[in-house]
């Protein structure tokens, strides 16, 4: 078959829409220059295992190098007949070293081990994006918590007034998971250090080529233990899928919150306006479409997620064509998320926050009468009935439309003989906030040494 990567034993080539079923052009050519590093590899293999002299290995890594140049600057490009990324380049090559030597690269390996390779070199370079975006994110944050620490606000449960916390509190509680983010990027990329070149099509090769030296030769810690694991495998790909989507979910969880924060009832935060958008029709309009976006997004990077382990479900060894079908999905995962992170970081990061009204709030709804309670145990009265008193002190602030902060000595005697009028000493969102001084408390000290420990952790990672 003429320019095809077979064909030989084949009388005629392949119906229109069989062809166009089976190419892979449209989108694995963004693989085209990781497909050029690993023909570098391949060559030197082949010339160590004495299979190319020295001068046809340079002649080669000349043409892979023109080849390379004219990929990167769009000079050389997919032609409609190209089935997938390896055959395309494999025609370029040969339309310029001729058939006798750009026929040669082939031996010894199959698209099943190029392909295995090329998408864990591209992922390792796409997770550190990723990560510098997450990276970002978690800056934003930690940024604004360090501005604002001190300030409170309501925590809430059901999301429903529970106990006043510091924001700072609340926007780090957003931090960590990004962290842990960062902490699965890096332990994915310890598995992506193996390559699966020299797998050929399923068991290896018989041409005598080393795939550590390959390995080694591609930038990877070492080559994979098992030929038919190293091209059938996509745990990592999937995993990496999931890293993806649960950073989206994570991006979507504090994006849903500063589009509650934003609304007119909550009043907590004013968004910058170069991250906000108007409407076509109603003048007075500032939209969150940033977080919006966010939330919507992280639907689509969970469909990318489930869509491949559906197609890897029940696929037996070793290389399937269905295994083509794994890329897109990660493909659009990573694009998303390269657009989504900067935005996100830049929108949180230039949020006003309203802190006399977030202060104004955090006791409101009875949110002090865990204090109350507390208050009780520290006098020794067992906390299933200190839970009772205080909750007969919230109906009798219920019943007059007046807040647990703000009775008097004979509202605190009429409500229980062993309330004392010291519970009233309690009565501060203050005195409530720094009373949590266990470690991951809210108390000031305990935040502020958290936002140090949230930047130490981000400089690790
Ligand atoms: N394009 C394929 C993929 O993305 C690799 C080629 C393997 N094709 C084959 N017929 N063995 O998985």
């Amino acid at each position: 078959g003429q320019g095809r990567l077979w064909g030989g034993r084949f009388a005629g080539g392949p119906a229109e829409a069989m062809f166009a079923l089976s190419k892979s052009t449209q989108f694995d050519w963004r693989l085209a220059r990781h497909d050029l590093a690993g023909s570098r590899a391949h060559a030197r293999a082949l010339y160590r295992a004495e299979l190319l002299t020295a001068d046809e290995l340079k002649e080669l890594l000349n043409g892979i190098d023109r080849l390379d140049e004219q990929v990167a600057n769009g000079e050389f490009v997919p032609a409609a007949g190209d089935e997938d990324v390896h055959g395309a380049l494999e025609r370029g090559l040969i339309e310029l070293l001729g058939p006798e030597l750009g026929g040669r690269l082939r031996a010894g390996r199959s698209r099943n081990d190029q392909i295995a390779t090329l998408i864990r070199l591209w992922l390792r370079e796409e997770l550190q994006v990723i990560a510098d975006g997450v990276a970002q994110v978690v800056g934003a944050l930690h940024g604004q918590a360090t501005e604002l620490l001190g300030v409170p606000m309501p925590g809430r449960t059901h999301l429903q007034h529970a106990q006043p916390v510091l924001v700072s509190h609340h926007l780090l509680a957003h931090a960590w998971p990004l962290l842990r983010d960062l902490d699965r990027i890096a332990d994915l990329l310890r598995r992506l250090d193996e390559s699966p070149y020299g797998s050929a099509a399923l068991a290896g090769t018989s041409l005598g080529l080393d795939p550590q030296a390959v390995a080694a030769d591609l930038g990877f810690g070492t080559s994979v233990a098992n030929s038919i694991d190293g091209t059938a495998a996509r745990d990592l790909t999937a995993e990496a899928a999931f890293v993806l989507a649960q950073i989206g979910i994570d991006l979507s969880r504090v994006s849903e919150e500063v589009i509650l924060w934003s609304t007119y009832e909550f009043g907590f935060v004013t968004l910058a306006d170069e991250w906000s958008t108007g409407s076509s029709i109603m003048p007075q309009k500032k939209n969150p479409d940033v977080a919006e976006l966010a939330r919507g997004k992280s639907g689509r990077l969970i469909g990318n997620l489930t869509g491949l382990l559906a197609t890897l479900k029940g696929l037996p060894l070793a290389y399937n064509r269905d295994l083509q079908e794994d890329k897109e999905p990660v493909f659009d995962s990573v694009d998303q998320l390269r657009i989504l992170l900067p935005a996100v970081a830049g929108l949180l990061g230039t949020l006003t926050f309203h802190t006399e009204r977030m202060a104004e709030l955090a006791p409101q709804g009875f949110s002090l009468a865990t204090d109350v309670a507390d208050w009780l145990v520290r006098q020794r009265v067992p906390f299933a009935r200190a839970h009772e008193i205080a909750g007969a002190a919230v109906r009798y602030c219920e019943e007059r439309g007046v807040e647990l902060q703000d009775l008097t000595v004979s509202d605190i005697a009429r409500i229980s003989p062993e309330l004392g009028p010291e519970v009233l000493q309690v009565l501060s969102v203050s005195g409530s906030i720094d009373a949590r001084d266990g470690r991951g408390g809210t108390a000031t000290a305990r935040v502020s040494e958290q936002l140090s420990e949230a930047a130490e952790r981000l400089h690790e990672l």
